[in-house]
């Protein structure tokens, strides 16, 4: 991995973690352990790809950091919840997150469930606040919406849970994939660029283009890692797929296939934004960064 990347990774992950210090500082929390809850979740690591998305998008198409904050906050809210919930009895039943207790361990089920929902009403907040280009603003909380409900990560979620334990079809699976996982990394791509506010529509298909094809490589990789990473490495329990009899690509295709496909969609990804500058260098980065990672 280049200096550069690395340099921009760790400028993007500083910079989405000072805006969400400061997004919850500025939060009332009117219930006891909500703070914490939220704060326990949200500042207890991660990667931040999806922030990392929003900016190197918005970086694409000329934007600054600054215009990207909000979305990037925004984008890792809900993200956020959709562990939180992911991870509880009812769903997953997993006892691990980012290598610590999951919320529902460390506190109750009941306060697991309301951090989640309150993360997903503050992404919304802040990516609402008024501001001059209000149109511009609704626009990027409604793709924001789409991609988080019942059309998207929500959708696939209700598909994954309805999928355990039963044989699918590999387009039936990429669509689930494509749903709980690639809608949001497909709004956070979207959004990044919006967010500058002189994106075109020629522009964000292309942007949209790229986002699919890393979207259904990200939960490609998250499934080869289920199966060959270590629990201390990943930081939650390694063959969580295998014990709930999980449909999955390595389950479907095979180990190799399942990294060929991830590596033929990362060179799409990089094809649909050729036609765009060394600006979106940290875009290309991102797509070899998630087929490449080990946790
Ligand atoms: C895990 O996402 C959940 C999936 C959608 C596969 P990440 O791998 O981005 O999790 P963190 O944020 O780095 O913990
Ligand atoms: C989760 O997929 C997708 C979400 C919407 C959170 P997984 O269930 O495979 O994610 P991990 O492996 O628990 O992080
Ligand atoms: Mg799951
Ligand atoms: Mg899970
Ligand atoms: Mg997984």
């Amino acid at each position: 991995m280049s200096n550069t990347f690395e340099n921009f990774q760790a400028t993007c992950r500083q910079r989405v973690d000072r805006q969400i210090d400061r997004h919850l500082d500025a939060a009332e929390f009117r219930g006891p352990n909500l703070g914490e809850a939220i704060r326990y979740v949200v500042l207890g690591g991660g990667k931040r790809v999806r922030p990392l998305l929003v900016y190197a998008s918005c970086r694409t198409l000329g934007g600054n950091f600054e215009d990207a904050d909000a979305a990037a906050c925004a984008v890792e809210f809900i993200h956020a919840y959709s562990l939180i919930h992911d991870d509880l009895p009812a769903l997953d039943d997993d006892g691990l997150r980012r290598g610590r207790p999951t919320l529902h361990k460390a506190f109750d089920e009941a306060t697991a469930i309301l951090a989640g929902d309150a993360l997903q009403s503050m992404a919304f907040e802040i990516l609402c606040q008024p501001r001059a280009d209000s149109d511009n603003r609704l626009r990027m909380a409604r793709e924001l919406a789409l991609a988080a409900g019942p059309a998207g990560m929500v959708g696939g979620q209700m598909r994954d849970m309805a999928a355990d334990g039963r044989r699918v079809s590999l387009s039936e699976l990429e669509t689930t994939h494509l749903l709980k996982t690639g809608a949001l990394i497909r709004a956070s791509v979207l959004l990044g660029g919006m967010s500058t506010g002189i994106a075109t529509s020629a522009q964000l298909e292309r942007l949209g283009e790229y986002a699919h094809h890393i979207g259904l490589a990200f939960q490609i990789q998250d499934d080869i890692l289920d199966v060959v990473a270590d629990t201390g490495t990943i930081g939650k329990p390694q063959g969580s797929d295998r014990d709930r009899n999980k449909p999955t690509y390595v389950a479907l295709l095979g180990l190799e296939s399942s990294r060929d496909r991830a590596r033929e969609l990362a060179a799409r990804a990089t094809g649909a934004i050729v036609e765009f500058s060394e600006q979106a260098a940290p875009l290309r980065q991102l797509a070899a960064y998630i087929v490449d990672r080990v946790n």
